[in-house]
């Protein structure tokens, strides 16, 4: 397998990823729009790939949101047994290189054959840490700020924590993503410039690029241009020196 030879010129150790527009390009060749998510997996792991050979540390992916299960059930049904697939064909070279699975999200939601296979995949890269590997499934935005609320609040009247140790830090550290680098960057297929309920806390100080290309069509030369871009960002989180 050819390694993508591309040295990053700004620093960037996570991406976030909203993969819009399966629908669109299954519908633009005249296939069923699970189509697209099944080409949709192909990208996953090209850009996946594409990521650690550049030297990035984790992607975050949606894959799945809480608002998402108001599809027609076929297309669910679909999704869930690609996203199966997907584990099942690509967990030996996630072992081989070093790749640690985590998820966002409420797990007991998922279909059962899902719940297992995603299970197994985090179980056994758990002590792998060369690249993180994190997809968001039923995952909502709102939700995940919600539940870190409650979550605070039983460690509070359980006295694990004292009200005055709450702050932001103490906040991110209840979140799905406590244990991951901050997202320098998120990128948009599809040409929706909107949120959708993705990382409402975590996307505070992160760069944004809405990218026309629907995510099938997501290849390691889309995110190439999306990291030249990037590089010419100026980031000065509230102060005057560009970083
Ligand atoms: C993104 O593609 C995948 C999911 C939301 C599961 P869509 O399925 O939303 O594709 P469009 O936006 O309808 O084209
Ligand atoms: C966001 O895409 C969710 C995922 C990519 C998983 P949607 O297609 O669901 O978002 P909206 O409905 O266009 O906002
Ligand atoms: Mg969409």
């Amino acid at each position: 397998m050819e390694k993508i030879q591309y040295k990053l010129k700004k620093e960037c150790n996570h991406i976030a990823f909203i993969m819009d527009g399966n629908g669109r390009w299954a519908k633009k060749r005249l296939l069923a729009r699970h189509f697209g998510h099944k080409e949709a997996c192909k990208r996953v792991i090209e850009i996946g790939r594409a990521c650690q050979d550049i030297g990035i540390k984790a992607m975050t992916l949606y894959a799945f949101s809480t608002e998402n299960w108001s599809r027609p059930q076929d297309e669910i049904d679909h999704l869930f047994e690609y996203l199966d697939e997907f584990f099942l064909s690509n967990i030996d070279e996630f072992m081989e290189r070093g790749v640690r699975v985590q998820m966002m999200g409420e797990m007991d939601a998922l279909p059962l054959h899902s719940q297992e296979t995603i299970s197994k995949a985090i179980d056994m890269t758990k002590n792998n840490s060369s690249f993180f590997f994190n997809i968001c499934l039923n995952y909502g935005s709102r939700q995940e700020i919600v539940r870190a609320t409650k979550l605070i609040v039983k460690d509070v009247q359980e006295g694990k924590i004292l009200e005055s140790d709450i702050d932001e830090k103490l906040f991110s550290s209840y979140l799905y993503s406590s244990n991951l680098p901050p997202i320098d960057l998120m990128i948009r297929t599809s040409g929706e410039q909107r949120l959708s309920n993705f990382l409402l806390y975590q996307l505070a100080y992160s760069e944004f690029i809405f990218t026309p290309t629907c995510w099938p069509d997501f290849k390691a030369d889309k995110l190439i241009e999306c990291l030249e871009e990037f590089a010419t960002r100026n980031r000065r989180f509230g102060g005057l020196i560009n970083k």
